[in-house]
């Protein structure tokens, strides 16, 4: 099992080319399934959450083709899938293959949509929480499939094709908004979508939908209409910048000190993250070619953030932001609003010297003047970059375990650190 050995205290400079997104190019991997005509999707990150989803997608009949290097592409330049679903052979998702990524239960949906029927595995919960899907479920209900649950497993029939309905999310869900844009794309007559998530991963979706000849108005907002069509065609679309890698690096810079570019980023995915950046004695400049952070000498101040839906917090930055008030002068409180059990990092990060303390959903940070580094385990995803960046600025040598779980959506973060001048490396096996 891979290891990552960081030796802290060193400053970033230089340029990070920050990847497409993850949890834009997982969904609009599972469009593909929407139509018999090619989908091509380029600036694909080299993930292990993708690969994994190119085997479910397979498993239903498509062909995953992989795009040759084009002139002037550097190591960095993200992938081309060209993915044709031109038959569905199988409208299963086993649990097997379901388990290992949850999102892959997405593929509901354009199963249902375009074939009339499906029965996919039930994802089960993961560490940050009992992940249910009630919501998404209700919305294939809304648009006039029968569903029922047997055995671990979701079996939905549209016999005569779903109908247009109206879809009133009680809480905002990005994986129940991406169903419902799916799914409706393909049923006849018009759905209208009350209190939907509005991550720009919503909007890039939607975006591509609309090019393969789908009629949605409204993404990005909570409020979407979607006109169904009877069939959708191919299209060719570039997945968005990595809002979450974006954030990610940007805190990693704050916590070190120093100056990086990071390139292709756009400040309007994450402009509430950059707030508070800048709140915490960061310097963020919007330039041409992405943004480029800096702290230089003042120290890292405390700052007082919940998590929220888009455009608020992200969830998915909040241990790299606990992270980073480890080592600020004074107080800080973070709240977790989205999911139940995201505090796995506080105790990992205590092992460097961390000062945190749990109340319910909120995170009360004691900043200390340095942390030392030490072994520690990553536990998911977003909280094994946490201890990287706590790694970064602790004295000393750290050892992360367990970096399959960055792997998962962090596409070549020791390469894309060390290049800015940190003491990081992947130790296999
Ligand atoms: C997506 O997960 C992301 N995953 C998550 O990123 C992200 O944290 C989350 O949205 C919130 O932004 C991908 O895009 C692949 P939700 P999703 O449905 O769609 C509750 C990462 O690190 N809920 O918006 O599963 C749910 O329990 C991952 O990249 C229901 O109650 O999240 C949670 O409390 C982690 N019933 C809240 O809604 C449902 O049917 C938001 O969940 C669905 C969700």
């Amino acid at each position: 099992m891979d290891r990552i050995r960081i030796t802290g205290g060193r400053p970033l400079n230089g340029s990070i080319p920050i990847s497409g997104a993850k949890n834009a190019a997982l969904p609009l991997m599972i469009a593909s399934l929407l139509t018999d005509q090619m989908l091509i999707l380029e600036n694909v990150p080299r993930l292990a959450d993708v690969a994994q989803l190119q085997r479910i997608l397979n498993n239903h009949g498509v062909d995953v083709m992989i795009g040759g290097k084009k002139e002037g592409e550097t190591d960095f330049t993200g992938q081309t899938l060209l993915l044709s679903a031109a038959r569905i052979v199988d409208t299963t998702a086993p649990y097997e293959l379901v388990s290992k990524m949850r999102a892959s239960f997405w593929v509901v949906a354009p199963l249902l949509a375009r074939m009339g029927e499906a029965k996919v595995s039930l994802p089960g919960g993961c560490a940050i929480g009992t992940r249910p899907v009630d919501l998404l479920l209700m919305v294939l209900e809304r648009l006039g499939a029968e569903v029922e649950i047997d055995a671990g497993y979701v079996i939905t029939r549209a016999k005569n094709g779903l109908k247009g309905g109206e879809i009133v999310f009680p809480k905002v869900t990005v994986g129940g908004t991406h169903t419902a844009l799916m799914a409706a794309s393909l049923a006849s007559g018009t759905t209208t979508i009350e209190n939907a998530a509005c991550e720009p991963e919503i909007a890039d979706l939607a975006a591509c939908i609309n090019k393969m000849g789908g009629r949605i108005t409204g993404a990005g907002t909570p409020n979407i209409t979607i006109e169904g069509v009877s069939k959708l065609g191919g299209a060719r679309h570039a997945v968005v910048a990595d809002r979450i890698e974006t954030g990610t690096y940007a805190m990693a810079v704050a916590m070190t000190g120093g100056d990086v570019l990071l390139q292709n980023a756009a400040p309007e995915l994450l402009q509430s993250a950059l707030d508070v950046l800048v709140q915490a004695g960061a310097v963020i400049t919007p330039t041409n070619q992405g943004i480029r952070v800096q702290r230089n000498g003042a120290g890292i101040l405390p700052v007082e953030v919940s998590t929220a839906p888009f455009p608020g917090f992200p969830t998915d930055l909040q241990a790299q932001l606990m992270a980073l008030m480890t080592r600020a002068k004074g107080r800080s409180h973070i709240t977790e609003t989205i999911f139940e059990n995201r505090f796995m990092h506080v105790q990992e990060l205590a092992r460097l010297g961390a000062r945190i303390t749990l109340d319910g959903d909120t995170a009360t940070i004691d900043g200390v003047p340095k942390l030392k580094g030490a072994p520690v385990m990553a536990t998911d995803l977003r909280a094994s970059v946490s201890l990287v960046i706590g790694a970064l600025a602790a004295e000393g040598e750290t050892m992360v375990n367990r970096v399959y779980h960055l792997d998962r959506g962090f596409e070549r973060l020791e390469d894309k650190l060390s290049a800015c001048g940190a003491s990081i490396e992947r130790l296999t096996g």
